[in-house]
């Protein structure tokens, strides 16, 4: 029997419907919520009540362009977390009451579980075992991922997410929210002639806020002997930070590789939008014999078509959720 399901994400400031038929995806619809950027971060409340304003739309743009019916759908498949709780309760309260009225289950699905699993949007399809860096505005981890529905965290950060510290860094260096973007742009045009101390975290962890105060504190300085410092090394400053930061990212990686001996190396999340990631990534795995797998990015940053490719594999496996399922922040 050929399963379809609607899968609905609302973990953080993204409202987002997809249809998957069978593991494949038939559509995939994003509403972003630029309301945040003048804020200079995600406000909770803010959130919740654009979510609110976006779901109905976005299910109903995903089930059109999927060529789909509510009758067609099997289950419905929503982030239950980890997010911001506001924003959580409206997908699913949402997905339980679609699932409700239509007699069909509900899937709950771990929003990091999901990005491991974006792979699987269009081939080319990591082979099992690979690993996967997620590195997003939430979250920075590594994972072996042995199937779709079996997971080892290997390491994660202790503070800062990556997306995160590009984020928090560009404020301080008045670029906006979300500044990792800018920052990627701006690099190229600067020179990574700054050096910043890298964390010292052991094993296969992160920490990202030592970082942000030595840049906090170098600005600082600078600007004290010389005030249009930030303005005329801009490019420079960028392309350092962006320099610590993915050199951080990489060597984890590398470290994990050896560690686990799995040559199919994978990222995902918002960061991996980032140039010199990317590249990094390609040029590594050129030198070290990995294969490697970057998704498009519209499965790189938060989307609902990974949310239905999860829950598909934990339909088939009659993983559904009972209708009192609530969402977890963390
Ligand atoms: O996955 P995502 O859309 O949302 C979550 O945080 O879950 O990731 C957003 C994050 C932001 O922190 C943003 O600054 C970062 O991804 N980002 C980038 C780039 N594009 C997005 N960071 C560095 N370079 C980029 N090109
Ligand atoms: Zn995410």
């Amino acid at each position: 029997m050929s399963v379809t399901i609607l899968a609905i994400e609302s973990s953080c400031d993204d409202t987002a419907a997809a249809v998957v038929r069978d593991g494949a995806v038939l559509s995939n619809v994003i509403a972003n919520q630029s309301v945040h950027n003048r804020y200079g971060g995600v406000v909770p409340e803010v959130a919740s009540r654009a979510h609110q304003a976006n779901i109905v739309p976005v299910v109903d743009q995903a089930l059109r362009d999927a060529s789909v019916g509510t009758t067609d759908l099997h289950a419905i498949a929503f982030t239950q977390g980890p997010g911001l709780l506001g924003s959580l309760l409206v997908g699913t309260s949402f997905a339980k009451g679609l699932a409700l009225s239509l007699n069909i289950p509900i899937i709950g699905v771990n929003h990091m579980q999901a990005h491991v699993l974006a792979h699987f949007a269009e081939p080319p399809y990591p082979p099992f075992p690979y690993l996967c860096l997620t590195v997003s505005g939430g979250h920075t981890q590594i994972v072996l991922v042995h199937s779709f529905r079996d997971m080892t965290m290997l390491g994660e950060t202790l503070d800062d997410a990556a997306g995160e510290a590009f984020d928090k860094i560009g404020k301080m260096m008045g670029l906006g929210y979300p500044a990792g973007p800018v920052i990627d742009r701006r690099a190229q045009f600067g020179k990574p002639v700054f050096t910043f101390p890298e964390a010292a975290v052991g094993g296969l962890d992160f920490s990202f806020s030592g970082l942000k105060t030595a840049v906090r504190y170098f600005l600082r300085d600078q600007t004290d002997k010389n005030p249009g410092f930030l303005e005329s090394q801009l490019d420079n400053l960028c392309a350092s930070i962006q320099y610590n930061i993915v050199g951080t990212l990489l060597k984890k990686l590398q470290k994990a590789a050896k560690q686990t001996g799995v040559q199919h190396v994978a990222i995902a999340g918002g960061v991996s939008a980032n140039s010199a990631l990317r590249t990094g990534l390609t040029d590594l795995g050129e030198r070290l014999g990995w294969q490697t797998f970057i998704p498009a990015f519209e499965f790189c940053t938060d989307n609902a078509a990974m949310i239905g490719i999860a829950g598909y594999h934990q339909f088939t496996h009659g993983e559904t959720s009972p209708m009192d399922t609530v969402p977890f922040a963390r």
